[in-house]
């Protein structure tokens, strides 16, 4: 394990998250505003090669697990490719020429999952072909079960399409499949119940996530239900729920109800936040890496990639950032702190991504 990804605090960063694209097919009103956000010129979006340059550095490094994320990762042009790619990481290169010609060498680093999370909404019938190109693990994003709601929270239609890739996610292969739900007093809060039932015949994962704030999108403290609330509502129905095992590292507290097949959790980033297990880091898709979801900092490897930067001093700016990582999030208490710190201008497309 490289000590570049070791913080102050001996937290070892096996998780990268790399943001593909900044833009989004939906527009919710948690993440960004109805006319959307100014997105980085296209000339400073990360290249595939880029991509992949950073995440073999990553991945030599200790990275065991890599998110793609967005904006919404599937509007990317040649996602399929960078999966291909990932997928050759780990070793499972045969179809997938190498980008790099270091097979050896990478093979032995070790990158097992590939993950994914999206909104869902261009993902039935991409799906299949991701899978085939290494994708593991996907986070699949809905909120509601009721169309009309879902209209109201995305700005958009689309709800079936998201449901189908539900369906089809679970038909494959993949290793999880969870979905995040952002819980809005009011307006989702009293359909846990639904989706807990949806865990009864489906192997599938709930999360429900508190609902976070960042300047500019329209958090309310009152608008929050804490997740004590929420189990606490849950317990009344099922009396015999229990927590559930987690992975190492996770962010959600996990229950299963006795003869369920899936699991539900919350991720209660506001109320009872996990930083002292943080493992995460996140690469912004114009190619900055962020060290924690809350802290806006964010040191470009893009520039230095282009100015032709070797590994080692590449290293050493990701080691100087990652060492520099703050202990915990500013919390509730300081609700003004924590807004500003996570988007640096009015908003940022998928700040909380
Ligand atoms: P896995 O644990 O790998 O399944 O992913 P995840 O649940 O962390 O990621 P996902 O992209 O599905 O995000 C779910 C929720 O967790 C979102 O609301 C994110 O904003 C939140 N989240 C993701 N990473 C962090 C983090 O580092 N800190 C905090 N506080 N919240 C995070
Ligand atoms: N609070 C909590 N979760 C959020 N997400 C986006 N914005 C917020 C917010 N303000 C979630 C999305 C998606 C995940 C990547 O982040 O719903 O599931
Ligand atoms: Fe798009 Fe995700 Fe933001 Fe919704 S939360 S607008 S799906 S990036």
């Amino acid at each position: 394990f490289s000590p570049a990804l070791v913080d102050s605090f001996n937290r070892h960063h096996d998780y990268l998250r790399i943001s593909l694209t900044e833009r989004c097919n939906l527009r919710c009103f948690y993440c960004m505003p109805s006319e959307g956000v100014d997105l980085s010129p296209d000339g400073h979006i990360l290249t595939n090669d880029e991509v992949i340059r950073l995440a073999t550095l990553f991945v030599k490094s200790g990275v065991t697990k890599i998110r793609l994320t967005g904006g919404e990762p599937t509007v990317r042009k040649g996602i399929d490719d960078i999966i291909g790619i990932a997928l050759f990481l780990r070793g499972n290169y045969n179809n997938h020429p190498s980008p790099l010609g270091r097979i050896n060498e990478l093979r032995k680093y070790g990158l097992k999952s590939i993950a994914m999370t999206s909104n869902g909404i261009s993902l039935h019938r991409r799906l299949p072909h991701l899978v085939e190109n290494g994708l593991t693990h996907l986070n699949l994003s809905l909120d509601t079960l009721d169309p009309f709601k879902f209209e109201l929270i995305t700005r958009r239609r689309g709800h079936e399409a998201v449901v189908k890739a539900l369906d089809v996610a679970l038909a494959s292969s993949l290793k999880s499949v969870k979905l995040n739900v952002v819980v809005i007093k009011g307006l989702n809060d009293a359909e846990v119940f639904d989706f807990v039932e949806m865990t009864k015949d489906k192997p599938l994962s709930v999360r429900f996530i508190e609902f976070m704030p960042f300047t500019g999108n329209k958090w309310d403290k009152k608008k929050m239900v804490p997740s004590s609330e929420l189990l606490e509502r849950l317990s009344v129905r099922y009396p015999d729920v229990h927590r559930a095992p987690e992975e190492l590292n996770e962010t959600a507290r996990t229950w299963q109800i006795p003869g369920y097949q899936g699991s539900f959790g919350f991720i209660s980033s506001m109320s009872d936040h996990f930083c002292a297990t943080c493992n995460r880091l996140r690469i912004t898709a114009d190619g900055q890496i962020k060290v924690c979801l809350f802290d806006a900092k964010e040191v470009s490897l893009r520039d230095e990639l282009r100015r032709g930067a070797s590994d080692a001093e590449l290293l050493e700016i990701i080691g100087a950032a990652v060492y520099g990582k703050h202990a915990k999030h500013a919390g509730m208490e300081n609700i003004d702190i924590m807004c500003l710190s996570i988007a640096p201008g009015p908003n940022k497309p998928g700040s909380l991504v």
